[in-house]
This record gives C-alpha cells, structure tokens and sequence, in this order.
C-alpha cells in the first residue's frame, strides 16, 4: 500500500500545485495525511482536507470536492468528497494485477523495507543469568529480542545479535560454596542445569535461615560465597574450573529451547568477557571528574536529571552491574561501530538503563544517543505470579513441554496418520506460546492462560498456523493446474484480501520504529481473517473459469509467501501441514 499511498499523494499534491501554485506544502505532508478508514464504506484510504484548509483558503468540505473529480490515475476505481475528507477507493484491476505480481515476483523479500542497508545493529537479549533458572520471564527478552532483531535484518541492517550471559558475580561464589558443601559431580552430569539450579536455591534458603536466626542478621555462608568469589576474581584455579564447568552446563541447557525456537547469538560474550574492560572506563570517569565517593562508594551523581545515583564502585572497589554496562557498550561501539545498540529487558531494569545512558553521556561520547532501551510488562501463568529465588517458577522448558505435549494429545485425537506428528507438535506447540506472547504491546502485563494459547479456536497460534497450512494444502492439491490465465478478482473478498497483503512493508516499518513485534501478529490475524473469508466464500480449483482458478492460486499463493515470511519475523516456525 506504500507505493499506492505515495502515487496517490504524488496526484493530490499535482493537483493542488496547478490550483494553487503558491501552495507551501511537499508530497511527504500529503502521504502523511493519507489515513485508513475505520471501515470498508469510507473507501480504502482517506484524504482529510483540515490541514489543507487554511494554506488554501476555503474549507475542506470545498477542497475535497474540488479534488475529487480530478483525482486520475489507474490506482484508483473512485474518489468521494465526504464531509471534508476525500475517501478513496482503490482499482481491484490494480490490485490484482499489481499487487498479486509482485508479491509472487519478490517472493520473500516482498515488504522489506529498504532502510537498513551499509548500518549495523547490535541486539542484546535473552542473556539468563547462569545457574539460576531460564524461567518464562525471559521469554519477552527472547522473543521480543530475537523478533526485533529478524525485523532489522529483513529492512537490510547487519545485526549482531549478543547474549549477554549473567556469567559472573556474586551468586557464582554461592555456587561455588554450595556445590562445595553438598554437590555431588555424577549427580550434576547428569541431572544438569536443574541440579545446579536446586544447589541455587539451597544456599539461598540457608543464608536467609542463617540471617533470620543471628540477632545481627550475620550469615557464615554469605562469607563463605564473598570469599569464594574474591578468590574466582583473582583467577583461583579450582574456582574457575568450576565456574567454567557451571557455565557449560547452563549453555548447552539454554541451546536446547534456543533451537526449539530456531534461534542463534552471534556472540556469547557475557558479563564475565568484560571485567578487564572495565578498569580504563573507571578511570575515564575518575579523570574526568564525573566520579565523586559517596559513603565509600564510587558513584556519578544524576540528581539534576531526577535519577538517583548511578553506582559504579562498591565500598570493597568492586564493579557493579552498571559498570560492566558501560563498558561493554564502549567495548561493542568499537568492534561493531553499530548504528544501534537495542537492549531487551524487563520493564523493571528501565531505570538501571537510563541511568547509565546518560553516565555515556556525560563520558562524552556522542554515539550515546544510539543506546536504545526496549523494555517489556511482567509474565504470569494462569494467574500466579513468578517468584525467583524461591525455586517456585515455571520454567521456559517445562513451558515449551506441557504446550508440545497438549498440542500432541490434539492432534492423536484430530488427525491420528499424520505424518511427523512430533515435529510438528514442537513447532505448533512453541510457536503458541510464542504468538500469545506477542499478541499484545510489548508494555502490557500478560497473565499466560496456557488453554487459550492452545486452542485451534480465536486469535490463537494454532489458528494462524492452521491457516497457512490450509494455503499449503490448497496449492499442493493444485499440482500443475496451469495459472497462466488473465489476472481478475472476481468476488469482493479475493481484493480484500490483496489489500491486506499489500500493507505488510508499512507494519514491518511500523515495528521496527515502534519496536513492537505485535503489529506484525495483528497483523498476521489480519490476513489470516482476510484469507479464511476468501477460502469459504471462493471457490478455488473448482471454478469453472480458468482466469478465476488461476487468480485464487496466485492469491492463495501470495498469501502463503507473505504469512510465511511474517511468521519468520516473530520467530514462529511454520508446519506445512497439521
Ligand atoms: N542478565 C540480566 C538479567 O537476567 C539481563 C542482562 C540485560 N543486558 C544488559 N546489557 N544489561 O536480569
């Protein structure tokens, strides 16, 4: 629709030049004007003539219906002057010739956006803390992160995509104590990162028991971990060999629900990659006179820009999560001189983030302006919110599993000879879970209710890809019916449809500027809707017109192309049949 968009503004724009050549306004203002009506009797796209108003001296009522008769062009079936907007109708000659043609001619990269090509994005997401639970508050930054990331490559940008892994700090000196203490090899060899996940959770239920019984609320195990982990940071050899050790057991846990989701980093450098970077920025700081001590502790004061302040050394002189942040940014701004660096976290880190934004800031570097904080709402299930020290979360792959598992149990029922039933079952299963996640904006609060996420019926995952599967069948049962007849749309529900499709290049630039993977989900119910209307109503390789078969093949076609490609950048997988 870009392109009708800008032709249309390119015809009023001429129009209103050769009325008024003194007219002060660009072809860009006119597209931007430009406007979808809430319903399919206001015409497909609508000019409100307001704005134009006063430039022009009469009113809009008058300057629509001056536009309307002059408004030529093959894009256009008609123009109406309503009410001071001009509603504009599109040709279904147009569409279907147009439309239709390059979608099957672009294939999958019809829709992407030029915008991207020579710049380079850095993405950091998902980065799980090791050792402790991969839980489905990671599934936003997953998700969300791995979305925003396949958005950018398909506008053209080079994406590094890093997983920032929470690889060092104190809680590895509480593993250490607690395998130390209680932690059998064999045991974690084989049970893995749940095994260290239960050592976890012991030393921190312990510590808090300890605490609660001393007057002074002293702990002899928090000792013991702040020794062990000063001994990790001064390279003991037994500690890093265990750290190593945990840190491999976490990784190759995580790789298995990455490639239940289909995804890859490009980078794995976690937070312990930077702690020799991080001497040469506190010493930019120092110099610089940023750093002022506070109680022992070193920190740059944000109170003028309403923020508390930003810490960067304990009272000890140890590094602090904001610490390795900087120095990791500057770290990335040299080695992959990025035109953005997109942070994914939690809404709760909003603040640890704009804080050091502006500590770059101050540092004066001037890409500071190209650190980009995405944050996403809270995950509950089925209404329980999620504790994390306690041991009481659901984790991402037990999330994954009951959601295969039920998705399975469906499929014995419904379609008991089907073929790759386990596949499809991970891919239908995840890709639920997946598309009721990014169902609403990023921001919104979300309380997982696993049922509705599974159903076959609503605004489901199951649905749309139930959908896509049908297009598969549809042009896999044509075989070699021939499609080289005269394009022609037949039935209202075949240009509805094409108008559908013919939007995707405008959600895809919408969700890359707003960074919000939902549009593209909407916007995949939009076509699914769009699609299933044409399926009931359409009669496809049974029409007795071979112009009619061959436009609902191409259609059916493009509609697949086009569903399948918006699949890929939500991060859903696609079956061809279920
Ligand atoms: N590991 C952190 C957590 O789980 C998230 C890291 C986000 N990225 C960053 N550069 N701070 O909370």
């Amino acid at each position: 629709m870009l392109k009708i968009k800008r032709r249309i503004a390119q015809n009023i724009f001429t129009t209103i030049k050769n009325a008024n050549p003194n007219a002060e306004t660009e072809v860009s203002e006119i597209e931007a004007l430009l406007e979808y009506p809430p319903n399919a009797d206001m015409g497909d796209l609508a000019f409100p003539c307001f704005k134009l108003s006063k430039m022009l001296r009469r009113s809009p009522v008058q300057i629509a219906a001056e536009l309307a008769p002059t408004l030529n062009d093959a894009v256009i079936d008609r123009a109406e002057a309503v009410n001071g907007y001009l509603n504009i109708y599109i040709s279904d000659k147009y569409l279907c010739e147009n439309v239709i043609g390059e979608i099957l001619e672009k294939g999958d990269r019809y829709g992407a956006p030029d915008i991207g090509h020579g710049k380079t994005v850095v993405l950091d997401y998902s980065s799980p803390n090791v050792a402790k639970p991969f839980h489905i508050g990671h599934l936003g930054t997953t998700v969300i992160g791995h979305s925003i990331k396949k958005l950018h490559e398909f506008a053209g940008y080079k994406c590094v995509g890093i997983n920032y892994l929470g690889d060092w700090g104190t809680q590895f000196g509480k593993m250490i104590v607690a395998y130390k203490k209680w932690g059998n090899k064999t045991e974690i060899e084989e049970g893995g990162i749940d095994k260290l996940v239960e050592l976890y959770v012991r030393i921190n239920n312990e510590i808090k028991a300890e605490e609660e019984a001393s007057d002074s609320k002293h702990s002899n195990l928090a000792d013991m971990s702040r020794e062990e982990f000063h001994k990790l940071e001064l390279n003991d050899e037994e500690n890093i060999a265990l750290w190593k050790w945990f840190v491999e057991i976490s990784l190759a846990e995580y790789q298995k629900t990455y490639s239940q989701l289909g995804i890859t980093f490009d980078s794995y450098a976690g937070e312990s990659f930077y702690t020799d970077k991080m001497p040469a920025q506190v010493e930019k700081l120092r110099q610089s006179g940023l750093m002022k001590i506070d109680d022992g502790a070193s920190i740059v004061d944000l109170s003028q820009y309403g923020m508390p302040p930003c810490l960067i050394l304990k009272r000890d002189g140890s590094t602090l999560y904001p610490t390795r942040d900087i120095a990791a940014a500057v770290y990335r701004k040299e080695t992959y001189d990025f035109d953005k660096c997109i942070y994914v976290t939690s809404a709760g880190q909003s603040l640890h983030f704009a804080q050091w934004f502006k500590v770059v800031e101050l540092m004066g570097y001037d890409w500071f302006d190209k650190l980009v904080h995405v944050p996403y709402g809270t995950v509950s299930i089925n209404g329980a919110k999620l504790a994390t020290r306690t041991g009481n979360v659901v984790l991402l792959k037990d999330l994954f599993a009951m959601a295969i598992e039920k998705v399975r149990a469906i499929m014995d029922e419904k379609n008991p000879n089907m073929p790759n039933k386990d596949e499809t079952a991970e891919i239908v299963g995840v890709g639920a879970i997946i598309f009721y996640y990014l169902s609403n904006n990023r921001m919104k609060d979300i309380n997982f209710m696993l049922e509705d996420a599974l159903s076959f019926d609503g605004n489901t995952g199951p649905y749309v890809q139930y959908t896509y599967a049908r297009t598969c069948s549809v042009l896999e049962k044509a075989g070699n019916t021939s499609t080289d007849g005269e394009l022609k749309f037949t039935a209202p529900e075949e240009a509805r449809l094409a108008k559908t499709l013919c939007r995707f290049e405008e959600k895809v630039r919408s969700a890359i500027a707003e960074y919000e993977p939902s549009i593209i989900t909407r916007f995949i119910l939009d076509i699914a809707t769009d699609f299933n209307r044409f399926y009931h109503e359409c009669a496809i390789l049974t029409s007795p017109d071979p112009d009619v078969v061959a436009t609902r093949l191409k259609l059916t076609l493009a509609t697949k192309t086009v569903l399948g490609e918006a699949f890929e950048l939500i991060c859903m997988r696609k079956a061809d049949k279920i």
